[in-house]
């Protein structure tokens, strides 16, 4: 499907990713660096640092989200893996991009407007703690997109935005040079990718706590699972599997057969709800024990990853440099 397209995958490296995110997120990105013509996937610490002020926690999620990537399955011969902070060009395009970009473009921003709200919620003044970077946080999305020629963006439902003023602002340049200098990008949702519910019933979300992290060690994996909300009926009682949260994240996540099997135990009262709980985290288990070893591998000899990084960005920058001269050229009249 992608296979003559350039899809570029871009990830903000704030907080540990959760089990949602990997279905949703992280295992189709992987999976299309596999069959894409070029996949890019990229750390966005440029916009990270909008929120994250410590250096240390930034680093800390730098490492993690790099490490968990690669421990899930991403080839670096495949994807072009890499950090936005190390590709100068990226900064370039967006200062070229803001000639273009109209304030009012900015002003109906999802993430700007979302923090707006919260400041006239709290009785705030409107731009308290909103600094530049949030503000124009699409317009570096945008040129993180336009530098790579990207086809494909695939993204989650709140970055849709982003991807659409991606195409407006290239649109307009292209309109205003009369030549194709940007290739307009598409977002793509998935969505057929089914909600997950979190330990408490509602979608899983980092702003909910109910999350079950990727890589939490056994013990806590463990204490999380048994804190999943069930009733009080006993094992003995048929049960309906679709109204039983323990099943319904193991849906999201175990193959058919394995499905079946707890819902016909659950049906004819074979399976009490500790026997279920058991079920799940062995699934949890048996999907992301390899994964888990490996994340602890790359989290340990960082430093090989490092290396990775930089190959990943000595083959993007010379991408991005060549949108940037077609982009130099044509605002300063070069050509
Ligand atoms: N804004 C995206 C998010 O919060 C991360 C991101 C930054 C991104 N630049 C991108 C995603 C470019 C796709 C393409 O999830």
């Amino acid at each position: 499907m992608f296979e003559d397209k350039i899809v570029l995958t871009g990830v903000k490296p704030t907080g540990h990713p959760h089990l949602a995110n990997y279905l949703g997120a992280i295992k189709p990105a992987i999976s299309m660096g596999h069959t894409a013509k070029q996949h890019n996937m990229f750390i966005a610490d440029y916009h990270a640092i909008n929120a994250v002020k410590d250096p240390k926690i930034l680093n800390q999620g730098i490492k993690e989200i790099a490490s968990i990537y690669l421990a899930c399955g991403l080839d670096v011969n495949k994807s072009i893996f890499y950090r936005q902070s190390d590709i100068a060009e990226i900064p370039e395009i967006t200062t070229i991009l803001y000639a273009y970009t109209p304030k009012g473009l900015m002003n109906k921003s999802h993430a700007y407007k979302a923090s707006l709200d919260k400041n006239r919620e709290a009785g705030k003044p409107d731009d308290d703690g909103i600094n530049m970077g949030l503000y124009t946080y699409p317009t570096l999305m945008a040129a993180d997109i336009l530098a790579f020629d990207a086809d494909i963006v695939p993204v989650g439902k709140d970055q849709v935005q982003h991807v659409e003023i991606a195409r407006d602002i290239a649109g307009a340049i292209n309109a205003h040079y009369n030549a194709t200098l940007l290739k307009l990008p598409e977002f793509s949702v998935e969505d057929n990718i089914a909600v997950i519910p979190g330990l408490d019933g509602r979608k899983m979300s980092k702003s909910y706590n109910n999350v079950i992290p990727l890589f939490a060690d056994k013990k806590e994996l463990k204490k999380l699972v048994f804190s999943i909300q069930t009733d009080s009926r006993p094992m003995e009682e048929p049960k309906e599997p679709e109204g039983i949260l323990v099943y319904q994240i193991y849906k999201a996540l175990a193959p058919i057969d394995k499905q079946q099997e707890m819902a016909q135990g659950l049906r004819e009262g074979k399976l009490g709800y500790g026997h279920i709980k058991n079920m799940l985290l062995d699934e949890i288990l048996r999907q992301t024990d390899e994964a888990r070893d490996k994340y602890e591998y790359y989290m340990a000899h960082f430093n090989e990853v490092e290396g990775m990084l930089e190959d990943g960005a000595a083959k993007a920058r010379p991408l991005a440099k060549r949108t940037l001269e077609r982009l130099k050229n044509a605002v300063f009249g070069r050509m």
